[in-house]
């Protein structure tokens, strides 16, 4: 369903990521895991077109979508959930959900099924629709950040650390919505440093360390490997 060839970005003169290669088939839940700064989050804004490819090519269901504008990966279905979750806090939670329907505005039926479909994976967000999103919790918004991602109809949804920061009863409920998400046929990308969760929820894995993939394989595997051993520093 989608394929990095090869693919080398730069931040001016200097290499961020190097001759990467990565696929996600159709249904899988593919993990990232790398330490700090070594290009994981370069990597997520360079598929969605936010930053541009120096080498290689990407492509997403069979099309080349190398360096088309981030509007234009969207629309194709190819939805991105930022690091830092970048929710709009003096709009309502409702508003913030709308917004991200916006490729999606001609479809109004459609719309209120992604919603519902929205509320359903997480009630606490029907329940405060009204409320200004900046008053939410922690992992309140980033229950929102993954509903307004839904609510542009993904067909593959990309994650940037979906467990930053918060306490670990709303990193599980995440988690939980992620596999159900899954379950019901969505494709996943998820970069992470909550390396056990989600190598508990993928069906394989990626391992980055600057800038380059150093390790493939099924998640079991990977959890064995000696490059996650040192990672978490065992
Ligand atoms: N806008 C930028 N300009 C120049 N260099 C950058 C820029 N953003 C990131 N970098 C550098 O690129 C490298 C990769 O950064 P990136 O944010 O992709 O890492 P990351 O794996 O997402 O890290 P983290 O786990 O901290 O989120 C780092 O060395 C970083 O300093
Ligand atoms: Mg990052």
């Amino acid at each position: 369903m989608f394929k990095i060839k090869k693919m080398t970005v730069h931040y001016g003169p200097l290499p961020a990521l190097k001759e990467i290669s990565l696929e996600i088939g159709r249904g899988e839940v593919i993990a990232l895991i790398g330490p700090n700064r070594a290009g994981k989050t370069t990597l997520l804004l360079t598929l969605s077109g936010i930053l541009e490819t120096t080498e290689g090519r990407i492509y997403f269901e069979e099309e080349d979508i190398t360096n088309l504008n981030p509007h234009q990966i969207v629309s194709k279905g190819l939805i991105h959930v930022p690091q830092g979750r970048h929710i709009f806090p003096t709009l309502s939670v409702l508003d913030n959900l709308l917004l991200g329907a916006y490729t999606k505005r001609k479809e109004k039926e459609g719309m209120e099924e992604s919603l519902e479909g929205a509320y359903r994976l997480f009630p606490k967000l029907s329940e405060r629709k009204d409320q200004r999103a900046g008053t939410l919790s922690g992992g309140e918004q980033q229950m929102l950040a993954i509903g307004r991602a839904l609510m542009g109809r993904p067909k593959l949804l990309v994650l940037d650390e979906p467990s930053l920061g918060l306490a670990p009863r709303f990193t599980e409920e995440i988690f939980d919505a992620l596999k159900k998400m899954n379950q019901n046929g969505l494709t996943l990308f998820i970069v992470e440093q909550e390396i056990h969760l989600t190598l508990s929820i993928s069906h394989r894995g990626y391992i980055i360390k600057n800038g380059r993939l150093i390790k493939e394989g099924p998640s079991f595997a990977l959890l064995e490997s000696q490059e996650i051993k040192d990672l978490v520093g065992i």
